[in-house]
């Protein structure tokens, strides 16, 4: 029998868990009143809808990098790590619009973190999720000791403001949060999957290459260009997301041994607050239990909505450090992801 030459192992930490979060919040805010110069609506329709009352669009200035550089600044800070420790940089986005470098590279350097693994995912409201279960993975692999995880979005960049089913809906923002190494477990089993079969019930309208060859100034066949926009269809997203994510949410609950009572906040991706209030039933989550409902202000961001309402839950002492936070993501694919995780 030969020696065969062995491979010796990547060695990770034990377990992760999150060690900083932060935002980045654009300066300006769009209440109701303004969507009602775009849409045919009413600011009490908007709000028993879906909960918004108010969001932020971002300016030229704040580029998705611009956002993501600010907030993932608060979680370096919060994590108290430097940036040339980041291993690995990831930044879930559905509103980069460039191909190619993924933005992932810019907001590295930015950083400090230059030779940083970094790339961009798209798993539109799941993102984040997606983006927390691949640096466990990479902290417990033994590939990371910490990772930054970023959800960013500029949703305005794909709004039709004339589309009454979409154009209250959609916020600008960021959220990041370090994950690292930890001694005991701070990140569940993410349960995360996706069911293909509804694959075009939110999607861009056009894809970009359809989008220029109807573009007159390319092809010189006439001026009727149109931007492409995020199209929604509501109802069948809604039924989804009430009866299936309520499932993955409790699906996370049993896989890291919690029960609702336990948790110190339950942070669902922030689409629509009548989601939220029917998962909350479905869940039998007891009242005890504080509730993100940042989508009031923030509208829905998208990849940005779970970091963001996590910062904002820690930072008005609705949830503590050390408590345990059950999140869950879901949209465009349809793609989720729930995990129970400790606030950091
Ligand atoms: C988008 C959403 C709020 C629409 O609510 P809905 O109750 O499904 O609304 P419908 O499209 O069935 O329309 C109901 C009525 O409201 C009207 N309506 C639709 N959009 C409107 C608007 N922006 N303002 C006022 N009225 C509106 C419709 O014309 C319809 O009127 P009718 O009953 O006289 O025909 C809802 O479907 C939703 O929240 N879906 C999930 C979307 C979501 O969270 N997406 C993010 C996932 S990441």
């Amino acid at each position: 029998m030969t020696d065969a030459p062995q491979i010796r192992p990547a060695a990770g930490a034990a377990y992760s868990r999150i060690l900083g979060v932060g935002g980045y919040r654009p300066v300006r805010v769009i209440p109701n009143t303004e969507v009602l110069t775009w849409i045919d609506s009413s600011d009490e329709w908007i709000r028993t809808r879906s909960g918004i009352t108010e969001r932020r669009w971002a300016g030229p200035e704040e580029t998705v990098a611009e956002m993501s550089v600010q907030a993932a600044g608060k979680a370096i800070a919060q994590a108290g790590i430097d940036p040339a420790q980041i291993g690995a940089v990831v930044v879930a986005t559905v509103t980069h619009l460039k191909q190619t470098p993924a933005i992932a590279t810019e907001i590295a350097l930015r950083l400090g973190c230059p030779t940083a693994p970094a790339f961009d995912i798209s798993a539109a409201c799941a993102g984040f999720g997606y983006g927390l279960n691949l640096a466990d993975g990479m902290i417990r692999g033994g590939s990371a000791e910490y990772v930054l995880v970023i959800g960013v979005e500029r949703l305005s960049d794909l709004t039709d403001k004339s589309d009454r089913s979409t154009a209250f809906i959609f916020g600008d923002g960021a959220g990041a949060a370090i994950v690292g190494p930890s001694d005991t477990p701070g990140i569940g089993k993410v349960i995360w999957g996706s069911d293909a079969t509804q694959k075009d019930v939110i999607s861009q309208t056009e894809a970009w290459d359809t989008a220029f060859a109807l573009d007159g100034a390319v092809n010189g066949a006439g001026d009727d260009t149109k931007w492409p926009a995020l199209r929604m269809d509501g109802q069948p997203v809604f039924r989804w997301a009430v009866w299936e994510m309520a499932k993955v949410a409790q699906q996370a609950l049993d896989a890291a041994g919690v029960t609702a009572d336990q948790l110190g906040a339950f942070i669902p991706h922030q689409a629509n607050m009548r989601i939220t209030d029917a998962m909350i039933k479905a869940l039998k989550l007891p009242e005890s239990v504080p509730v993100a409902r940042d989508i009031a202000e923030t509208g829905n961001t998208s990849a940005a909505s779970i970091p963001l309402a996590m910062e904002r839950m820690l930072e008005s002492g609705e949830a503590k450090s050390g408590d345990l936070a059950l999140i869950i993501g879901f949209g465009a694919g349809l793609v989720y992801a729930a995990a129970v995780v400790t606030l950091p």
